[in-house]
């Protein structure tokens, strides 16, 4: 963090100083809410979760050289302590993107932010320092640690802003209130939470609403409701897609022999070809949305085309392909799955396993209210038609579903089968897979099919842990 002095973080968060001898002391170290965390200078933010209390780690993270406690009560040793910590931690970043003088850009969308926002960062860090959200982080305490995380040198602050009902990507404006503001579509996420599709692109919307006229908000043309955001800013618009009037475009996209998206990259500054690293196309929409961000911030056609050819996976479990000594690919895409993310990574696994056996071994898409019964008989159809040589659905109902679909569409006996769980999964996978087979792991986040792509890697030393 950009290095305060504790009377400086009092004042700006509210709260009120106990225990602290000399309050010109500087918080130079990181701000964290996980005392392993803790570094010489940090300031450590207690939080009371479920199961244990932060303000009961006060003496050790002292101990281990923090600045400072944030903290709602009195702790017996240096601390800050407001009436809310996570208001204050939020209070706090807010004070400090302000000093920093860096260009914010936040993004949201229903599926594709990590994704994206990773992009975004490995095309703008070409160009000046760079801070991004870590992983997932997007919610009201991991959105001001990533801004709190930013130092000094720091031109662009890249933030995902993730959204599970009205209101909370304001909030998470006001906190940081970004110049550029991204929204890459809006899908059926949480659609149970919010209500439908109208009520996401009501939510998601906030973010344009809170950009300044001198600000830009990156729209993709090819989603209507997206689209139809135009009329929420004051902002600059930039629209991003495959549309004919998209300012940032992309024309004769395909799939390369090895599944990865290649694809002419047209900015307002000229034409270039792209060829990602990336595995799906649905990569192809997040790299335009990167490119436009980058093209509004000075970036030549050039330079984005060649930093997104360059980019690589940066979060984990999402298209994340691993060659085993044996000659077998895994490809792990078990973060999460929507219809679309769906039918990319098996037209993905249909590209990269020409001429060899592929696998798809799927699970449920959740959140999909009414359409679910549809959505997962076409997902089964569509394997068939990309022939696809196996299809192992895994789970309850809805995997049922997957398979009914292949079975009609004309797989029969052993081309698709449907196994419990996991577990079961793996035991027939691990009988059946020889050298050269392609396999494609899938399914939404709560499924937690990554269990059985690092099962396969299991054994050959690579790549088989957690993150
Ligand atoms: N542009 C896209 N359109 C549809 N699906 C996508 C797109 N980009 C990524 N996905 C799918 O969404 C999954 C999650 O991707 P990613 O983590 O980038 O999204 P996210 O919006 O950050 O998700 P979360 O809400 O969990 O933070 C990926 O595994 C992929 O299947
Ligand atoms: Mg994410």
């Amino acid at each position: 963090m950009i290095a305060l002095s504790l009377a400086e973080i009092a004042s700006a968060v509210g709260g009120q100083t106990y225990d602290i001898p000399d309050e010109s002391v500087r918080v130079t170290g990181p701000v964290v809410i996980d005392s392993r965390k803790v570094e010489p200078g940090s300031l450590f933010a207690a939080f009371v979760g479920e199961r244990v209390d932060g303000h009961d780690y006060a003496r050790e993270v002292v101990d281990k050289g923090a600045a400072a406690v944030l903290a709602s009560r009195p702790v017996g040793v240096p601390a800050i302590v407001v009436d809310d910590v996570q208001s204050a931690l939020g209070a706090l970043a807010r004070h400090v993107v302000a000093r920093l003088g860096a260009t914010l850009v936040a993004l949201t969308g229903s599926a594709g932010k990590t994704s994206t926002k990773d992009l975004i960062a490995q095309v703008l860090r070409r160009s000046a320092p760079t801070v991004f959200t870590p992983g997932s982080f997007n919610n009201e305490i991991g959105l001001p640690l990533t801004a709190l995380s930013a130092e000094d040198g720091t031109r662009f602050l890249v933030l995902e802003m993730g959204a599970r009902g009205k209101g909370h990507i304001r909030y998470l404006t006001e906190l940081t209130p970004p110049r550029v503001g991204v929204v890459l579509n809006v899908g059926t996420a949480h659609i149970g939470e919010f209500g439908g599709r109208e009520q996401i692109a009501e939510a998601k919307g906030e973010l344009v609403e809170a950009l300044p006229a001198d600000g830009t908000a990156i729209l993709n043309a090819d989603d209507p409701l997206v689209r139809a955001m135009t009329a929420r800013t004051r902002a600059k618009v930039l629209l991003f897609g495959e549309a004919a009037d998209a300012d940032v475009r992309a024309e004769n996209v395909r799939l390369t022999e090895n599944g990865q998206p290649a694809f002419s990259l047209h900015t307002p500054t000229g034409c270039s070809e792209v060829t990602l690293r990336l595995y799906g196309e649905h990569h192809v929409s997040n790299a335009l949305a990167a490119a436009a961000v980058a093209h509004d911030l000075g970036m030549s056609v050039e330079e984005i085309a060649l930093a997104l050819s360059e980019a690589g996976t940066l979060s984990r479990w999402r298209m994340e392909v691993t060659e085993r000594p044996d000659g077998v690919t895994i490809v792990n895409d078990a973060y999460n799955a929507n219809p679309e993310s769906m039918r990319a990574a098996l037209r993905a696994l249909a590209a990269m396993g020409k001429g060899r056996r592929t696998w798809a071994v799927l699970g449920q898409m959740a959140e999909l209210g009414d359409e679910s019964l549809a959505e997962h008989d076409a997902v089964g159809r569509l394997a068939v038609r990309l022939n696809v040589s196996k299809l192992v659905a895994v789970g309850g109902r809805e995997a049922s579903w997957l398979q009914l679909g292949a079975y009609n569409e004309g797989s029969w006996g052993e081309e698709s089968v449907h196994v419990s769980d996991a577990q079961a999964a793996v035991d027939l996978l691990r009988s059946e897979l020889r050298p050269g087979d392609v396999v494609l792991v899938k399914a939404s986040r709560s499924v937690g099919l990554e269990s059985v792509a690092q099962a396969l890697l299991e054994g050959f030393g690579i790549g088989g842990d957690a993150r």
